[in-house]
């Protein structure tokens, strides 16, 4: 009898093990290759070299890239150097890369670990420029001042709370009032296998504002990009393991409710609303297997998407870009300026195309 039970048990066991390795694999999209998609003429950015894991560009042209992240289990080709912030002119013909100098900073440079990105502009067109950052695997977000004359950042504060353990990435609604994606990468290190190898949708997405703080949607398999409509009605966000795009109504009270879900068969990271048409753009993982397991040899695939009209009844999804990671290796962000597109990526280079 006893015997049997702990053959019954070892047979669950195994069967849970498969289940879960089938799962985990369906989730990191194991087994996809991608055919290639070219763009008529694309070239790597100079003086990117480890990774352009967020950016954003202004309206007027001017782009913002987040540079250096070191992610817990994950690829980063200058691991003793600090992260930075770098900013690009796309209305010149070849754009250079500069560094932008952090200035009246209390915060620690040399742990300096930026990630997701946003910016807001406000009435008087100042520009803030909020940025996720994981000093020592915590995670931050720090409010800086555009300088554009000096070419600087200005530190104005450094924003924690309990409710942003691990924070992926931000859409800014104010200086300093923000969605977040959470997830539990940073936080610990137990929780992170969890998260990752299970799947227990542990995910949420939070409004920050210095008098309200609340979650705004939950159970999530690794929320990761976040954007906001054009129109401001809407949230987009995208969940990384589960390959989806969820459409969210935004209410006055900064409340969200799911309207619609959108499924791929990629990880989806960063989205970036179309200034101009309102359209998403998103950096993808076809085969997340060779993001989180980086083998030279065999690289991680780059991948952009186009979305038109998602509010409609059917949205029309077009691979704008695929690689194989020959030329560019682990696209998380792509964005858009006056028909030129702009690629960054997790810990790799930037590439600069033409539509
Ligand atoms: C926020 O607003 C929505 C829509 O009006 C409403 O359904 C919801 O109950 C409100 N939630 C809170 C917490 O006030
Ligand atoms: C990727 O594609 C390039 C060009 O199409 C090809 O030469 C190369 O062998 C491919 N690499 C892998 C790892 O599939």
């Amino acid at each position: 009898m006893a015997k049997l039970l702990g053959l019954t048990l070892m047979g669950l066991a195994l069967a849970f093990y498969r289940n879960h390795q089938s799962s985990y694999q369906k989730r990191l999209n194991a087994f996809r290759e991608v055919t290639p998609v070219e763009l008529p003429s694309c070239h790597l950015v100079k003086g990117i070299e480890a990774g352009a894991e967020d950016l954003e560009i202004l309206p007027n042209g001017l782009a913002f890239l987040s540079s250096g992240l070191k992610y817990p289990g994950i690829k980063s080709f200058e691991p003793d150097q600090p992260g930075k912030i770098l900013l690009m002119d796309l209305n010149e013909e070849d754009p250079a890369v500069l560094e932008l100098e952090i200035t009246e900073n209390k915060l620690d440079l040399p742990s300096f670990n930026p990630h997701g990105i946003s910016t807001f502009t406000d009435e008087d067109n100042v520009v803030y420029l909020l940025v996720v950052n994981h000093p020592a695997f915590k995670s931050t977000v720090e409010v800086f001042k555009f300088q554009e004359k000096e070419k600087s950042l200005l530190h104005l504060k450094t924003i924690t709370h309990k409710f942003l353990p691990s924070i992926n990435d931000i859409v800014a609604v104010g200086p300093e009032s923000f969605y977040a994606t959470n997830d539990h990468y940073f936080a610990d290190p137990y929780l992170r296998s969890w998260e990752l190898y299970l799947g227990l949708a542990w995910s949420n997405v939070v409004y920050y504002s210095p008098d309200k703080v609340q979650v705004v949607a939950e159970g999530l398999d690794f929320a990761n990009g976040i954007g906001i409509s054009l129109d401001g009605k809407y949230v987009y966000i995208a969940e990384l393991l589960a390959h989806k795009i969820h459409v969210y109504e935004k209410h006055a009270n900064w409340t969200l409710t799911l309207l619609k879900s959108l499924n791929f068969d990629t990880l989806v990271d960063n989205i970036s609303v179309d200034p101009v048409t309102g359209d998403l753009w998103v950096g993808c993982h076809p085969n997340g297997m060779r993001i989180f397991f980086y083998d030279p040899k065999n690289p991680p695939a780059s991948e952009v998407l186009r979305i038109q009209n998602i509010l409609t009844d059917e949205p029309k999804v077009t691979v704008v870009y695929a690689e194989n990671g020959t030329v560019l290796q682990g696209s998380t962000v792509a964005s858009v300026y006056k028909g030129k597109l702009l690629i960054g990526t997790v810990f790799h280079r930037a590439l600069y195309c033409t539509l």
